[in-house]
């Protein structure tokens, strides 16, 4: 993944736990990269390891790990780098998640090796919608979780967030019912 996923953690990590903590994640992890260059591609290994290791140095589940960088790169890293390609996305969220298919079509014209997601939508209702996620990638099904729920936050939007199908029952995505 592009550097400014791992930059990302690095900021989430010193923002809430400081410096030390973060060279601590980075030795625990292995990962022998001094700094990360935002838009230059790196192994995803290195995001694991990296998320692996907040895990282990913060005693927490890396599920828990990802969920809280979800929020982190919607309220910080989108909001604050990207505030225009974000409120491009919709005036609340509804029309944010209707429109979510298409997102990183334009994040791919600043980061053109992107693999992105897929989402696709379903059950499109005053209240609540179905978002279908696939991904090349496995594992990161709390990190969409953390996502849906940042948005919510972003638009003031109190959101219940369910995940109702996925790879782990032997379906091929997963489904998230959005509910607000
Ligand atoms: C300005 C906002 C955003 C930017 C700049 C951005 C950029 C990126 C980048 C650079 C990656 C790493 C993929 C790679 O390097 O190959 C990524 C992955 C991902 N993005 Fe976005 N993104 C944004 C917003 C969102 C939003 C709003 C969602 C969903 C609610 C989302 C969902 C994901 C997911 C789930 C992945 C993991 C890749 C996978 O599952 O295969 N992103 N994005």
């Amino acid at each position: 993944m592009y550097g400014i996923v791992n930059k990302a953690i690095e900021d989430l990590v010193i923002a809430n736990f400081g410096e030390d903590k973060w060279e601590a994640v980075k030795s625990r992890s292995g990962v022998d990269v001094d700094f990360f260059i935002s838009n230059e591609p790196y192994d995803d290994d290195i995001t694991y390891q990296l998320a692996g290791a907040v895990g282990e140095e913060m005693n927490m589940p890396v599920e828990k790990v990802l969920e809280a960088f979800g929020e982190w790169w919607i309220l910080k890293t989108g909001k604050e780098k990207y505030g225009g390609l974000m409120e491009a996305g919709g005036s609340n969220l509804r029309d944010f998640l209707i429109n979510l298919p298409i997102f990183h079509n334009r994040v791919m014209l600043i980061y053109p090796k992107l693999t992105p997601p897929e989402f696709k939508t379903s059950h499109i209702e005053a209240n609540s919608i179905h978002i279908h996620y696939f991904s090349k990638r496995h594992g990161l099904q709390e990190f969409v979780r953390g996502l849906l729920s940042g948005l919510g936050k972003m638009y003031n939007t109190p959101v219940e967030v369910e995940l109702i199908q996925s790879r782990d029952e032997g379906s091929n995505h997963e489904v998230f019912k959005v509910s607000w």
